[in-house]
């Protein structure tokens, strides 16, 4: 095993989790030279002589041979990671935003430089789900990837099924217990657990999709009356990112809210926990749960990777290498119950089959098959209309 030396990008969540890992791991070889941070008046826990406020004093350093990207700008990881790999260094990083964001460019830069970049933690956090596709299912075709990516939105629907929260009140209790920031947009809308989607889509399916072209609808327009339908009927609701092969050349993906009943594996995945289920043509299906997010169980798979480098590990993108024909398609139909301000609504999201329709005079909901191209095309609308929509199996 040989001895890295490490620069480190970011001291927040991740990078002090990454710093506790390293610090109480025993027989592994990696040393911190330096940390960037950004603002010069926090209070660090380490030696001010590891803290430094210049990029270059990583970049141009040349004992440093691997970069630990840890901030929290996506554009400026994007900047340092393309610099570092240009400089010959190994990069790891956690930033899914900016993975998902240029996965081709990075997959590039990592050939021409015949370098590793590495990011078991930018998806599901402890759950060791990139590799286990990398290596494990690189040779088997799968049906479907889908599951609890993102911890708060969980979070926050635990506390509105179990303990009859309403949305807001979950909200603000998920930022209180630190689950949630304070701008909760990129989780509740779906974004991010879109990004991961993304990311985990190339090394199951070999197939890279801009994320702009994969629906993310959240749980913010979530209502007591969606709730309780979910309660009365012994349903969950559970934010779920799905890719799935439709046939040898289409897959699709998305993210939308899901009623889900006690048969899924999911069901009891809770709180601010992750949950993957992978199903495979020829092993069925595998159920992975773990913490998705947090200090100490990021910085654990941060640290896995750094450990893989140690042994010159590399991604092989099998699936991506061999994949010349898989399409993204959004030709499908889903099952869905949308709840609406009024039945006029549906001259804008045009259903293919209603099954059955509720109207009263504060709740109205219909329940019936639409395409996945035509909730795309009306995704705005349902934002600004603030009208719930989740698939119901
Ligand atoms: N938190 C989690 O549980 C979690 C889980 C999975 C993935 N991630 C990902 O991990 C990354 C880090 O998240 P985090 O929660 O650790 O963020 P965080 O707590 O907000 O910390 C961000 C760190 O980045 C530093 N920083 C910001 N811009 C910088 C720049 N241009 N140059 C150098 N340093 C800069 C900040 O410096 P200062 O200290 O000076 O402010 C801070 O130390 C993000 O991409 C996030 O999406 C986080």
């Amino acid at each position: 095993m040989k001895q890295l030396n490490i620069g480190l990008f970011g001291f927040g969540c991740v990078g002090q989790g990454l710093y506790f890992a390293l610090q109480h791991s025993t027989g592994f070889r990696a040393n911190i030279k330096k940390i960037v941070v950004k603002h010069p008046h926090k209070k660090r826990i380490v030696d001010s002589d590891l803290i430094a406020y210049d990029k270059y004093e990583i970049l141009d350093n040349p004992e440093i041979d691997v970069v630990v990207e840890l901030i929290d700008n996506a554009e400026e990881a994007f900047e340092i990671v393309k610099m570092a790999m240009e400089r010959g260094k190994h990069v790891v990083t956690a930033n899914k935003k900016m993975l998902a964001m240029n996965l081709e460019e990075l997959i590039s830069l990592q050939k021409k430089n015949q370098l590793s970049l590495l990011y078991e933690a930018s998806a599901c956090g402890s759950i060791p789900i990139i590799r286990t596709l990398e290596e494990y299912f690189d040779n088997e075709d799968l049906l479907q990837l889908y599951g609890i990516f993102n911890g708060t939105t969980n979070y926050i629907l635990t506390k509105t099924i179990d303990e009859g929260l309403d949305y807001q009140t979950a909200l603000k209790g998920a930022q209180q217990e630190g689950f949630a920031e304070s701008d909760p947009t990129n989780d509740v809308e779906g974004f991010d657990p879109k990004y991961k989607a993304v990311i985990l889509c190339l090394h199951a399916f070999g197939l890279i999709i801009h994320p702009d072209k994969v629906l993310n609808l959240g749980i913010s327009s979530l209502s007591e009356n969606d709730i309780q339908f979910a309660s009365e009927k012994s349903l969950k609701i559970k934010l779920l990112p799905v890719i799935r092969k439709i046939d040898d050349h289409q897959i699709t993906a998305y993210v939308i809210p899901h009623f889900i009943n006690n048969n899924n594996n999911l069901f009891k995945v809770d709180r601010e926990f992750n949950g993957v289920i992978v199903e495979g043509e020829f092993s069925g299906q595998q159920f992975f749960q773990g913490k998705g997010a947090g200090s100490h169980p990021t910085g654990s798979a941060v640290l896995s990777d750094i450990s893989a480098l140690s042994y010159d590990y590399k991604y092989s993108f099998k699936k991506f290498e061999q994949n010349g024909h898989k399409k993204f398609t959004q030709k499908v139909l889903l099952d869905i119950y949308l709840r609406l301000n009024s039945k006029s609504e549906l001259e804008q999201i045009i259903f293919e089959e209603i099954h059955s329709q509720y109207y009263s005079q504060d709740y109205n909901y219909v329940i019936g098959k639409i395409s996945l191209e035509q909730l795309f095309r009306s995704q705005a609308y349902l934002r600004e209309q603030k009208l719930f929509c989740a698939v119901i199996e």
